[in-house]
């Protein structure tokens, strides 16, 4: 609502995050609007279709942030199949009395298979990681790769790196997680409403999967009673992805550029619609 007062005072810019939805309605209600840019690379918060409709060009972050958010990928996938925030927590909480065969055992990265959904920029450079680790890769896409239901039972990781679109909203339901086997994860560094929270709450608690790791949550912010954070393996990033220093300020630095362009009339560096 606030941002709704400030555009339709005569504001002819916009710089938003993913955070702020920027629908039909927001975009009708600043009429002297020519040009919006998002600091992210996801447009999902944003009516492109509505943008385009009235000539304002949309801006967004790509390419910058492709390598940083591969990167946390691999870490969460890794924290999530080694256990260690369930090992530091016992650390931290006095549990940890002596070396134990079977204490907080978790899967191999480099025996693992892993299923890349959305083999895009990040999904290639989450594949050359995992690679790197020794593991298989399998993938599936819009338009490539295999049917996502089989990639769900041939994976032991399965990796999201689609766009959240009506395609994609629930994609990760109960049938898709039960497809999944009880030594197989879940890493969600995508958006949050392409998994079902619900589902995935239910497949941890009764062991349908053996674990999962989210940098993006829905709702998000996760709120800290969410019951969410009861069921066990689950480790949860309050959308990190992007966070380096490095990174975030060469995202800033497209953001500015593009909106600039824009209010130039010039063609935006990277344009969303
Ligand atoms: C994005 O840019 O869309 C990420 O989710 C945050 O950097």
């Amino acid at each position: 609502d606030a941002l709704r007062e400030r555009l339709a005072g005569g504001v002819e810019g916009l710089l938003c995050m993913l955070t702020d939805p920027v629908g039909a309605d927001l975009i009708a209600a600043a009429p002297d609007l020519r040009a919006v840019s998002t600091y992210a690379v996801g447009t999902d918060n944003i009516d492109l279709a509505a943008a385009a409709e009235r000539g304002i060009p949309v801006g967004h972050t790509p390419d910058v942030l492709t390598e940083t958010s591969a990167d946390l990928a691999l870490a969460l996938m890794l924290a999530v199949m080694r256990r260690i925030p369930a090992g530091d927590a016992e650390v931290r909480a006095g549990e940890w009395l002596t070396w134990e065969p079977a204490r907080l055992l978790g899967h191999d990265l480099h025996r693992a298979t892993v299923g890349i959904v959305g083999l895009g920029r990040i999904g290639q450079a989450v594949k050359r990681r995992v690679e790197g680790f020794g593991a298989r890769v399998v993938h599936s896409g819009r338009t490539d790769g295999m049917p996502v239901e089989q990639l769900l039972e041939e994976a032991d990781v399965v990796t999201l790196h689609c766009p959240l679109t009506d395609a994609t909203r629930g994609l990760i339901d109960e049938a898709a997680l039960r497809r999944m086997g009880p030594d197989a994860y879940l890493v969600n560094t995508a958006r949050g409403p392409v998994v079902d929270t619900d589902a995935l709450r239910r497949a941890l608690e009764e062991g349908w999967i053996a674990g999962a790791a989210l940098d993006v949550t829905d709702p998000e912010p996760l709120p800290a009673d969410h019951p969410l954070l009861s069921a066990p393996n689950l480790v949860v990033a309050p959308h990190l992805g992007s966070a380096s220093h490095e990174t975030r300020a060469e995202m800033a630095d497209i953001a500015v550029d593009n909106l600039l362009a824009g209010l130039a009339g010039t063609p935006l560096p990277h344009r969303a619609n």
